[in-house]
Formats: C-alpha cells, structure tokens, sequence
C-alpha cells in the first residue's frame, strides 16, 4: 500500500502538539519566550494564546536509527491552544496546524503527525491532507494496533483471559474507538460501547458489527452504569477527565488512550485497579540517544508520533491515517512495519510511569475472586 521514495539525503519529520493542561501551557509559554504573560487567570492566558496565534518549534528529536539501519530525526511544532479551544473553535485550529506543518516542511519535512486533539480536527486530518504538500497522518492506525497489542500482552502476562468479561469501550463514534471496537467484535468479545449521544451513523454501525459477529454488542449514553457492568475499560474521548477511579469496580483495568487522558489522576492511587496507558510506543533499541518526549519515560512516544517516524523512515509518499473510519489492513500494515523497524507497541505503563508490580498483582488477585463471586 505504501508506495516508496527512499533517499540517501537526511529524513525528517514533523510532528504537531498542543498543550493538554494550563500548567502545560503555562509551561510552554514560560520556557518558550512567547511575549505572552504566563499569569493570570486560565482565562486570561488562554484568550492571550489565542490572540497571538502563536506557532513554534518547541523539541527537536535526536536520531533515531531503526533497526533497518535507516535514521530519520525530527521536530516537535506546538500551537498553543487548550483542548476545549481547538474542539470549539475547529476553523482556528486547523489554520494554526496548517501554519505549523509550513514550518514543519520549511525545516524539510517528509512526513507530518497530527498529535493529540491536531489529529481529531479538520475532518480527522483531511482538511489538512489537502492543504499540505508532503504526507500526512493522524498516527491513528498505530494507536489502535498498539493498545490491542498492550491488551494482547495484558491477557498473557497476567495471565488473565477476558473472553467472557464485557469489554467497555468509550468514545463513539470516534476513529480509534470504532477501529478497536470492530477488531475486538471480529475477534469474538462482547462489547459495550459509550458514546455521548445517539448518532444514524452509530446506529449503523452498531446493526453492521452485530450482523457480522459472535459477541454481544451494546450501546449505552450512561458511562457511569457501564462502568459497574464491564471491568476492562478502554477509553478513547476528545473530552478528557471524565473517568474518577474511586468509581471503578475492584480489579478493573483501563487503557486509557485519550490526550488529555479520561482518567483523572489521583493523588491517592487505589491498588486493585490498574491504569494503563494505550497508545504507548517504545524507540527502537537500535537509536543510541535516549529521546525524552514531553514528560514521558526516555524512549517511550506516542503511538501517533511512533507512526510518523516510521512512515519517514519508509520514505512514505502519502499520507496514511485519515478521517473517522481507519482501513484494518492499514492498522496491520504499521503494525507490521514497526516490528521491522524495532519499535516496541506493548509497552505496558501506568500514568507514563512503568507498572508497580504491587498494582499489577493486587489488580489481578482482585480481579479473578470477583469473577469467582459472580
Ligand atoms: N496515545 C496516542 O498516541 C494517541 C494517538 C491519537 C489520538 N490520541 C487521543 O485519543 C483520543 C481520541 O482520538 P480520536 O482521533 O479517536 O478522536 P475522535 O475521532 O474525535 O473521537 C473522540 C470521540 O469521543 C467522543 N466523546 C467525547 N466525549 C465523550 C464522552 N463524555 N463520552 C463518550 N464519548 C465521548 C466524541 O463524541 P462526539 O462525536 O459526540 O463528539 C468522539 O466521537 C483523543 O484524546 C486523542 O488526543 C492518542
């Protein structure tokens, strides 16, 4: 599917984030010299931001070599709109993303990544497809094949079968929610699906998945009521915030993919229930530097920004996650490349952190005597 266009010149690529708290942004407007006031109420820092319109390179990523031997490096691009505002004001948002991915293609960029919320936008990436010389991705495919991989791994290594639990799957009809939940039906689970309102398009899809697999399949508006039905939980909102842990059923376990993340971080972190990242990709073991990305472990990106390196080092010419409905081919065609490549999509952790084997093993203990009692 993908077609090639190898170079010996040096690859680059783009990637495109926001800030995904006010300290973030606070942060970023601190470290990155914007003639900004990084005081103030939210507000205030907030319509600043937006004013300025701001766009700035904020990382650039050492080499990273695959173990193909192919290096490519890149650059992190931020425009400084807080989620709420790119969700609201979607025309502004893809405007400063287009300004973002000229400066990405000025630098040289081959490939560009819609990190976070950039992705969700502008028709999931097309509108930005079309206005853009050089590919573009969500990073999408990588993100769904990587949470199924660290789903795979979490049955294995804990040694946990859920092929009779009610998986709940939250965001509909989102691009990485419906992806993840026709796979997981294909492969037999039974299902409940959240979404925030009833949508024809949802319904369709629901009657589609029902006719075409084992599994029971569910669709519910009540989140809080789903979360007392099913204990694994994978969760992929634009919203963010909406899961407090205090609520979940002892042993349940959640891959929570959304940035900003749906579960709400705890000072207090309960033992028997697990929280895991979805999405996580480990660099090749190959690249000699260790990267270090936002606030996340060395080594450890996005699946998104995982997807964009490696379709720069394939020397993609076309832009590959788009749009609400992903290809399944496509999501085994980067699974398949990655391995290639040496990038690690299991990557199990926890609030960007490795697991506490304390919480992995009291998640499991309490996980398999619920399942007695019921
Ligand atoms: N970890 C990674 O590498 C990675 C990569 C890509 C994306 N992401 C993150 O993953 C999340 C989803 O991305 P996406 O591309 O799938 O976005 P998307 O296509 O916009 O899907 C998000 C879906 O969530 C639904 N939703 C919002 N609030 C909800 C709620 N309270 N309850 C139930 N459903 C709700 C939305 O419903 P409506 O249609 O009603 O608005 C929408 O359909 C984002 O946070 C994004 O930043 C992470």
């Amino acid at each position: 599917m993908l077609e090639f266009t190898r170079t010996h010149d040096e690859l680059r690529f783009g990637f495109i984030v926001h800030p995904r708290s006010i300290s973030e942004l606070r942060q970023l407007v601190f470290r990155h010299a914007l003639p900004i006031l990084p005081f103030g109420t939210e507000n205030f820092i907030k319509s600043q931001c937006l004013n300025r319109k701001a766009v700035k390179s904020i990382y650039t990523f050492p080499p990273i070599i695959s173990h193909q031997n192919i290096s490519c490096k890149g650059r992190v691009y931020c425009i400084f709109l807080m989620p709420d505002q790119i969700l609201n004001l979607q025309s502004t948002a893809v405007n400063l993303v287009e300004l973002a991915c000229h400066q990405a293609q000025h630098w040289g960029s081959r490939v560009i990544g819609l990190g976070g919320l950039t992705g969700a936008v502008g028709s999931r990436g097309k509108e930005i497809a079309e206005k853009i010389t050089v590919p573009v991705t969500s990073g999408n495919c990588l993100t769904v094949y990587s949470t199924l991989a660290t789903f795979a791994r979490l049955q294995k290594e804990i040694d946990l079968d859920f092929s009779s639990e009610k998986i709940v799957i939250v965001g509909f009809p989102g691009s990485i929610s419906l992806a993840i939940a026709r796979i997981l039906a294909r492969r037999g689970f039974n299902l409940i699906l959240v979404s925030r309102r009833k949508t024809p398009f949802l319904d369709r899809f629901v009657s589609e998945l029902k006719g075409s697999c084992t599994g029971g399949i569910e669709i519910t508006e009540d989140l809080s009521h789903s979360l007392t039905r099913g204990r694994i939980i994978v969760t992929a909102t634009s919203t963010g915030q909406i899961i407090d842990p205090d609520i979940l059923l002892s042993g349940s376990i959640v891959l929570d993919i959304a940035q900003p993340r749906d579960v709400i971080e705890n000072r207090e972190k309960r033992k028997d229930v697990l929280i895991l990242d979805g999405g996580v990709v480990t660099l090749p073991g190959s690249t000699p530097h260790r990267a270090k990305f936002s606030n996340w472990e060395p080594n450890d990106v996005p699946a998104c920004l995982a997807e964009t390196m490696i379709l720069t080092l394939e020397g993609a010419s076309e832009s590959f996650s788009l749009g609400r409905e992903l290809p399944l081919e496509k999501i085994e065609e980067i699974g398949r490349k990655s391995e290639i490549h040496g990038f690690i999509a299991n990557t199990l952790r926890s609030f960007r952190r490795p697991v506490d084997e304390a919480n992995l093993q009291m998640t499991r203990e309490a996980f398999k005597r619920d399942r007695r009692v019921a």
